[in-house]
Order: C-alpha cells, then sequence, then structure tokens
C-alpha cells in the first residue's frame, strides 16, 4: 500500500464518489499501525482515552495533555489513515482565541485534523479554527462531554430534536467543518443529515444510511467487557488476553516457561573462564 496520506480532501471525495469511509479510535503506536494495516481510512485519539485507557468514568477529567500524549504514540506510527486529534472538555469552549491556540498545538505536532463536541453553540470556534487553516470535525448527537446537561441517551427521538440536530449539521458544514461525527441518534435523523450534507457523516450508533462508521478501538476487539448496545464485537479480546495471561503466569509457576530457545548461553569455554574469574572474586554465587 502506498504511504500517500489521507487528507480531508479524501474524505469529501469519497462522499462524492459513493464510498464508505471507515474509522477507528486509537491512542497508540500499536493501535495506529493495527489500523493502517487494516486499511482504515481515519483514526481518531478520542477523549473515550479516559475511560479505556485511564480507567475515567466519564470523558471530562481527560486534559489538553492527555490527549497531547496518545497523540504522539499515534503519530510514530506514521500512519497512512488520518489523525483526528479530540478536543477534550474545557479546552476549545471558552473563547475562540482558546480554541484556536489549542486546536493548532495538535496541528503542529502533526495530527491532520480536530473534532470537536457540539452544535450552533461551537460554529464561531469552528470558523475561527477553519479561518486559521486547521481542518475541524464537527460531532453532533450524543455529546458526551455535556451529558451533565444533555444526558446520555439516544438523541432524535422525537421530530424537534431531530430538527435541532439537523440544524447543527448544517451550521457546523456552513462554518467549514470537512465532516461530522454524529453519535447515538435515531438513524432516520442520520439518514437527512447525510442526505443534506455535502461533508461526509462518519457515525457510531446512528445506523446504517451515513458516509461511514466508527467505533471505539477497545470495543471493536473486544476488550471492553460491557461495550455500548450499538456496537459489533470482532474479536474476543478481553477472553483472549486473559486466556494468555493465565497461560503464561501457569508457565512461569511451573517452570515451563522460559525454554532453551528463550534465552542464550555462553560458549563453553567462556563459562569456564567465567567461573574462574570469579572464584579469584571470591565471590561466586550460590549455584548449583
Ligand atoms: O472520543 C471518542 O472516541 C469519540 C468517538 C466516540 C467518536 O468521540
Amino acid at each position: 500500500m502506498s504511504k500517500d496520506r489521507i487528507t480531508p480532501y479524501h474524505f469529501i471525495k469519497a462522499k462524492r464518489e459513493g464510498r464508505r469511509i471507515v474509522m477507528v479510535t486509537a491512542y497508540e503506536y500499536t493501535h495506529a499501525k493495527l489500523a493502517d494495516d487494516a486499511g482504515v481510512d481515519g483514526v481518531l485519539v478520542g477523549d473515550s482515552l479516559g475511560m479505556v485507557i485511564l480507567g475515567y468514568r466519564s470523558t471530562l477529567p481527560v486534559t489538553f495533555e492527555d490527549v497531547a500524549h496518545h497523540l504522539r504514540a499515534v503519530l510514530a506510527a506514521n500512519p497512512r489513515a488520518l489523525v483526528v486529534a479530540d478536543l477534550p472538555f474545557l479546552t476549545y469552549e471558552v473563547s475562540r482565541e482558546e480554541a484556536v491556540r489549542n486546536a493548532g498545538r495538535y496541528i503542529k505536532m502533526g495530527a491532520d485534523a480536530v473534532k470537536i463536541e457540539g452544535g450552533v453553540e461551537v460554529v464561531d470556534k469552528v470558523e475561527a479554527m477553519v479561518k486559521a487553516g486547521i481542518p475541524v470535525m464537527g460531532h453532533v448527537g450524543l455529546n458526551p462531554q455535556r451529558f451533565l446537561v444533555l444526558g446520555m441517551r439516544v438523541r432524535g427521538k422525537t421530530a424537534e430534536d431531530g430538527s435541532k440536530l439537523y440544524e447543527d449539521a448544517k451550521a457546523l458544514e456552513e462554518a467549514g467543518a470537512f465532516s461530522l461525527v454524529i453519535e447515538f441518534t435515531t438513524s432516520e435523523v442520520a439518514a437527512e443529515v447525510t442526505k443534506a450534507l455535502r461533508i461526509p457523516t462518519i457515525c457510531i450508533g446512528a445506523g446504517p444510511a451515513c458516509d461511514g462508521q466508527i467505533l471505539v478501538f477497545h470495543d471493536l476487539v473486544g476488550l471492553n467487557v460491557s461495550p455500548p448496545p450499538f456496537v459489533r464485537k470482532y474479536a474476543e479480546g478481553y477472553q483472549l488476553f486473559l486466556d494468555a495471561l493465565r497461560r503464561y503466569a501457569e508457565d512461569v509457576r511451573s517452570g515451563a516457561f522460559p525454554e532453551e530457545k528463550h534465552y542464550f548461553r555462553m560458549a563453553p569455554e567462556e563459562h569456564s573462564k567465567f567461573l574462574e574469574l570469579l572464584s579469584k572474586k571470591g565471590t561466586r554465587a550460590r549455584g548449583p
């Protein structure tokens, strides 16, 4: 596979050409390498790292530095996939200046784009970032960073809420976002938004009518023991690793690991010399 990097322009072109976009979250070098080797189009260094990596109960405590740390690890894999860095809670809401400065720091590190949550209320931030030359991915529907106010529920169950989400999506496109995550909305809302926008919609728990899909890495590979209801597990990662660790522990305790092939030996004459040297020092260790 060629190493021509995927850009925001490729996302828009994919929509125009009717090709579905595949995204997954990635938080470290190996995740990014796996995603890239699988031919995924984009990786998101999501603030979901707060839960799946750091064990927090929500994304709210995640800091700018947390995402920067994991972004650095993802970029070290030099992926072909588009790398999107998530702006965590309170790194873009307060002012346009703060949004541009923080987003710009991820771009300077090597991210291809940033993502922010929210609808019409963040349009001025999106405009400012795009004006500064920063590609922005929007995020409507369930916004986990606002769960204290909006809850953690399926959005777009009523005509009124659906129409609000539609307006949010249109406003973000108008402000210059190059794509939009739609999270946990009814499929009818995601379908109408997808039809109405020129930019691609990347959905999670919002049905099949979108231009692409994204899943959290740990949910997809089965490392999360209680994944959200919209996830399809493609591996039993937790059980797989648990079995491996149990077998390892058993082998260490029984002496079955390491075997001869797992270590290196001195040549016999060097070994004799070595023991002689030690006995001269009078420091020969206890041994068989
Ligand atoms: O942080 C994240 O992983 C996300 C995805 C759920 C889209 O925002």
